[in-house]
């Protein structure tokens, strides 16, 4: 079959689910849509489109598979657990600001942990600003355009596998202890649920304190993000904010408008990772490290209790970052990822900015971090996971030798990070504060 031949048959099939499931597949990436597809076709040990498309018309249950297949609803409470971390302090800025009546959604829901999610993070809110009975003035909107997602978000029902991210306390404030775990009646009628399709209809009941949709754009073509991006600015409160997942990259000129009459719109800044912005640009994400020589630029987002390292090497114009998660492997049940931790992370910058011609006795560092988050859960007297994590770099870094020359360490606002490494300029941004250079 030509190259045109399996165009023309792979379009044909996406019309067909179209017509026959409403899913607009052509506000998909095709890429994507093809993988998934190949997964079903490859159960099914079928090869070629046209083939999967007769197997469709004779068995309507595979249309069921393929839709899970092709909206994949994989999700977790407290998923990537960096980005509420930086979410808390903003958060309570805006419960202040609405008196508690914060109206929140969460589009492409899954089967309901991102919603309760948010509502727990409401409810923490709430304790922590002693309005716990302004809670059910809140809202959060779960909507997904998969039925069965819908139906288990109403059921709200939960595994012990959705808990693996959230903290132990948090889950038993929240959720019945048995299996499978259900919340508490303090979150109930906080979530309503209605299906929607992000891809065809506009935000369902704008407007919104807090947009979360996460892991869902990443599957759509980048017209479809730009209106999605355009659509959720236009339906968030003036100093709103917009939560995107790791891989859901607002890139130069899909920037996301200003909501209108926002003084200090929130929208950038609450995600938990960018796409670089430029080409010389490379993201340090949570457990990651890079290095690099001349022109690059470093960046790291979603600091909170995590510390990135920069070390630099001025002679050569050398630098690395890593943003490492805990104090030490103890602490960790996989230990296999040496970026995650101070005492594997620093000997490993030294390693390849070596490689790249610095001289490990001319290295200087910096950090950034070790916030003091979720502060309120801890027993008064108790050493935060930030304060450790910065302890444990500052003894990394003694056991190596290498100086420190700048610190923003501590505090309880997330920061993001940006780290020139041609001059060793180092930017720090606070959650809600302007940068500041170390
Ligand atoms: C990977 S899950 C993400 C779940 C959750 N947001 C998270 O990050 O944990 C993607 C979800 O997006 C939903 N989805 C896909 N296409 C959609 C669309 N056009 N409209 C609404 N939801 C959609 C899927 O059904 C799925 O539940």
């Amino acid at each position: 079959m030509t190259a045109e031949q399996d165009e023309r048959a792979f379009r044909a099939l996406t019309r067909q689910i179209t017509r026959v499931r409403g899913l607009a597949c052509d506000a998909y990436k095709a890429r994507c849509l093809r993988r998934r597809i190949a997964v079903r076709m490859r159960a099914r040990g079928v090869h070629s489109f046209e083939e999967y498309t007769r197997l469709l018309d004779a068995d309507a249950h595979e249309y069921d598979l393929l839709v899970d297949a092709l909206t994949i609803n994989l999700t977790k409470f407290f998923r990537n657990m960096e980005t509420w971390r930086a979410l808390e302090p903003r958060l309570a800025t805006l419960w202040q600001a609405r008196g508690g009546q914060v109206r929140a959604w969460s589009a492409g829901c899954a089967s309901g942990e991102e919603p309760y999610t948010v509502a727990v993070a409401l409810a923490e809110t709430a304790r922590r600003c002693r309005q716990a009975s302004r809670l059910p003035q809140a809202r959060v909107e779960a909507t997904d355009i998969d039925r069965g997602s819908l139906e288990r978000t109403r059921a709200a029902t939960f595994p012990d596998a959705s808990f693996t991210e959230m903290p132990a306390e948090l889950a038993r404030r929240y959720f019945t202890a048995a299996a499978p775990r259900r919340p508490l009646p303090v979150l109930q009628g906080l979530v309503h649920v209605a299906p929607h399709d992000l891809t065809s209809e506009p935000p369902p009941h704008p407007p919104y304190d807090l947009i979360v949709c996460r892991n869902v754009v990443i599957y759509f073509d980048r017209p479809m993000q730009e209106r999605l991006f355009t659509q959720f600015a236009d339906a968030l409160t003036p100093g709103g904010i917009l939560l995107l997942g790791n891989g859901d990259a607002v890139r130069p000129g899909a920037r996301p408008a200003r909501p209108r009459g926002a003084a200090g719109a929130h929208l950038p800044a609450a995600r938990d990772v960018t796409e670089p912005a430029g080409p010389r640009e490379r993201v340090v994400r949570v457990g990651e490290w890079a290095a690099e020589r001349g022109e690059a630029v470093l960046v790291t987002l979603g600091l909170g209790s995590c510390v990135a390292i920069m070390l630099h090497d001025p002679q050569v114009c050398a630098g690395a970052m890593a943003h490492v998660l805990l104090p030490s492997r103890s602490l960790a049940r996989d230990t296999t990822n040496p970026a995650k931790f101070p005492e594997t992370a620093v000997p490993l910058l030294v390693a390849r900015l070596t490689q790249l011609g610095a001289d490990p006795r001319r290295l200087v560092a910096k950090l950034a971090g070790g916030a003091s988050m979720f502060a309120q859960l801890m027993t008064p007297g108790t050493v935060q996971m930030g304060e450790r994590n910065v302890l444990a770099v500052r003894d990394a870094l003694r056991h190596a030798g290498i100086p420190i020359k700048g610190a923003a360490v501590g505090g309880g606002a997330g920061r993001s990070v940006r780290f020139y490494v041609a001059d060793g300029r180092t930017e720090i941004r606070s959650v809600g504060s302007d940068a500041v250079l170390i």
